[in-house]
């Protein structure tokens, strides 16, 4: 599936179908990190994981800043990414499991791009979103490097 996040027109609204996919994504490295075998991978998508749950920090901040409501966690219930936790939790095989968590970082790539392009961007999210999308091409980046 690819993402639809970050194609709503009202910044505001975008920025809280990001945070869904932020929480989606949190918790897929959740899954994955429990199935993995080799420590090296858990500890690198670990750190990923941080790097998401720092972002959910800041979206919510710039949420609140501008006086709009911060999505509870799962409150629209979406299928957000490709590869969903409950899949994940399934999943056998540590290729397996990054090859999923790459089709995931290909929907947040996916989701900052947009929103760094974005015709109704507010100044004040212009810096996180850039920061955010260095994170998702350098996570997309490793999984690549680390599948070939
Ligand atoms: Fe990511």
């Amino acid at each position: 599936m690819v993402t639809f996040v970050g194609t709503q027109g009202n910044f505001a609204e975008a920025l809280k179908e990001l945070v869904e996919l932020e929480y989606a994504a949190t918790d897929a490295y959740e899954a994955a990190v429990e199935r993995l075998e080799n420590p090296a991978y858990r500890e690198k998508l670990t750190e990923f994981k941080e790097d998401h749950e720092r972002h959910i920090q800041e979206i919510s901040a710039l949420l609140q800043k501008n006086e709009h409501e911060v999505p509870e966690k799962g409150m629209l219930g979406k299928q957000l990414l490709t590869t969903a936790k409950v899949v994940l939790a399934n999943m056998i095989g540590d290729n397996t499991i990054l090859q999923a968590m790459k089709s995931n970082e290909i929907d947040t790539n996916t989701a900052y791009e947009r929103m760094n392009d974005h015709n109704n961007k507010w100044s004040d999210a212009e810096e996180f979103i850039k920061k955010g999308l260095q994170d998702e091409r350098r996570h997309k980046a490793w999984l690549e490097n680390t599948l070939t």
